[in-house]
């Protein structure tokens, strides 16, 4: 039987600044989700990228008083080197300004869209936020404000070319009502369905190209460059082959899952699988929308002096600490919780004193009682299995603490450590139990924990533990 494939991909990063502990969440989810989809024996592809077809970078470069290229390329060095320290595996990083491996695909898309009739010129009068990249109707500002960046929008009035979103709002509804497209949880479900009731509007699909003189020009007509969503979007596609290698693209798409933030999900359920169904491709099978990362209660801001940068928690903490507190204490359905508070704690309590602790108490017994090594086995136990195919990552690593918490339990109360003086046969067979869980538990980490997972199963294989985990912090 031919090899399952499996296509994940993350929402391309703009290269303004450099990333924070929100981008570093959707990115271990996605990491985490790929390394199950691998572990399980899936040919997998997990997509990211940054998306630099933007105003923000021009300024941000001019800022920096360096030309747009070199600002890029250091930023996305920035990207890959966080990356790397966090244990994040994927298989290509694609760059919108990337002209053999992103532009043919846009170009191909946008001419697909004109010829179903969907691309006109008109003119547009409103307002745009050039923070989230978004045009806004006077109704969708809080007291005068973009509602995400609390920024006045900017005044256009420009000449562009519109899509036709307006005329899929019905389709595009179908395809979610029928679970063709699932969305993940069911609240963004719902509220993706709510604004499709309310109907589409068409869309500004360009710029001019003064805005950003480096994006993508629109076919056929260089004053005008594509509008930096249709132009980011378009990378799921690119990215594996499409408008340049016909048989990678159907090797992977359709997606299996879009993995993004709240903030992004319109972009993902409305206008993405319209600019699909309009060019005739299959729509991606899932989206994972998960929350915000807050401090304290409130979004992360240099003013209000909470925000943490994740290099400073790797370089405290290590990267398994990092990837744990994502993964255990923030549920990928809500908006979840990160203080240096929080961020302790959990590693004192759940690792230092929890898992670490356990490991190395099981594996002194082990060494010290055992003749070897103990034979472990390799499945999963079911639940986690489910866990992960419903992306509850949260719920998963619970299953994991609760195994831990048994064993923990099982040594308070049998105390093998003195049952094996009294009675050797009984507290060896307690002992290697405990191992074998150990194992098991070392196992279920894999996708979560890499580094920790293999740290268990050699001390396992070697019948002894080299090198303590989570050493406690003051
Ligand atoms: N460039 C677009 C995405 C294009 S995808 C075709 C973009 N980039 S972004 O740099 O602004 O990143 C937004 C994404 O970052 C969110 O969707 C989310 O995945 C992540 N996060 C940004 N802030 C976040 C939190 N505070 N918490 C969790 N994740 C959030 O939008």
């Amino acid at each position: 039987m031919a090899t399952k494939s499996f296509y994940i991909t993350s929402p391309i990063f703009y290269p303004n600044a450099k990333l924070h502990m929100g981008h570093v969440y959707t990115m271990t989810v996605c990491d985490i989700l790929s390394r199950f989809e691998r572990i399980r024996g899936k040919d997998v592809f997990f997509l990211t990228g940054s998306d630099e077809n933007t105003g923000k970078v021009v300024k941000a470069a001019a800022e920096a008083g360096q030309p747009v290229e070199e600002f890029l390329q250091e930023i996305v060095d920035n990207f890959a080197d966080l990356y790397a320290k966090l244990g994040i595996e994927y298989s290509a990083f694609i760059r919108t300004t990337n002209k053999e491996g992103h532009w043919p695909g846009a170009v191909a898309l946008w001419q697909k869209l004109v010829e179903a009739g969907d691309i006109y010129k008109s003119t547009y009068v409103g307002l745009y936020c050039p923070q989230c990249e978004t045009f806004y109707t006077e109704k969708d500002l809080v007291d005068g404000k973009c509602p995400l960046h609390g920024i006045v929008p900017e005044r256009l009035d420009e000449e562009n070319y519109f899509f036709k979103l307006s005329k899929y709002t019905n389709l595009v509804k179908e395809k979610i009502e029928s679970g063709e497209l699932e969305i993940v949880p069911e609240t963004r479900r719902n509220e993706i369905l709510a604004l499709l009731n309310r109907g589409l509007e068409d869309v500004s699909f360009s710029r001019p190209a003064a805005t950003v003189p480096h994006g993508i020009p629109v076919p056929g007509d260089p004053s005008q460059v594509m509008y930096v969503w249709c132009d980011a979007l378009t990378s799921y596609i690119s990215a594996v082959g499409y408008g340049h290698d016909s048989k990678s693209f159907e090797k992977w798409w359709p997606a299996n899952v879009h993995v993004m933030g709240k903030d992004i999900l319109r972009f993902h359920a409305a206008i993405w699988p319209a600019m699909l169904l309009s060019a005739g491709l299959p729509l991606p099978k899932r989206l994972l929308v998960h929350g915000f990362i807050l401090s304290g209660g409130q979004k992360m801001s240099k003013s209000i002096g909470n925000v943490i940068d994740p290099v400073e928690l790797i370089e405290e903490y290590g990267p398994e600490a990092v990837r744990y507190y994502v993964a255990r204490k923030i549920s990928p359905f809500e908006d979840g919780d990160l203080t240096r508070e929080s961020f302790k704690d959990a590693y004192n309590g759940d690792l230092a004193n929890g898992l670490g602790n356990l490991t190395s108490r099981i594996m002194k017994m082990a060494e010290t009682h055992l003749p070897g090594p103990v034979e472990t086995e390799s499945e999963l136990h079911s639940e986690l299995v489910v866990s992960m195919e419903r992306f509850e990552v949260q719920k998963a690593m619970n299953h994991i603490w609760a195994e831990i918490g048994e064993l923990d339990a099982t040594i308070q109360e049998k105390e093998p450590f003195k049952l094996v003086k009294t009675d050797p046969e009984q507290g060896r067979e307690i002992i290697t139990d405990l191992v074998r869980k150990i194992a098991h538990i070392g196992r279920s980490l894999a996708p979560f924990m890499p580094a920790t997972s293999e740290k268990i199963l050699a001390a396992v294989a070697l019948n002894k533990l080299d090198t303590g985990l989570f050493p406690r912090k003051e």
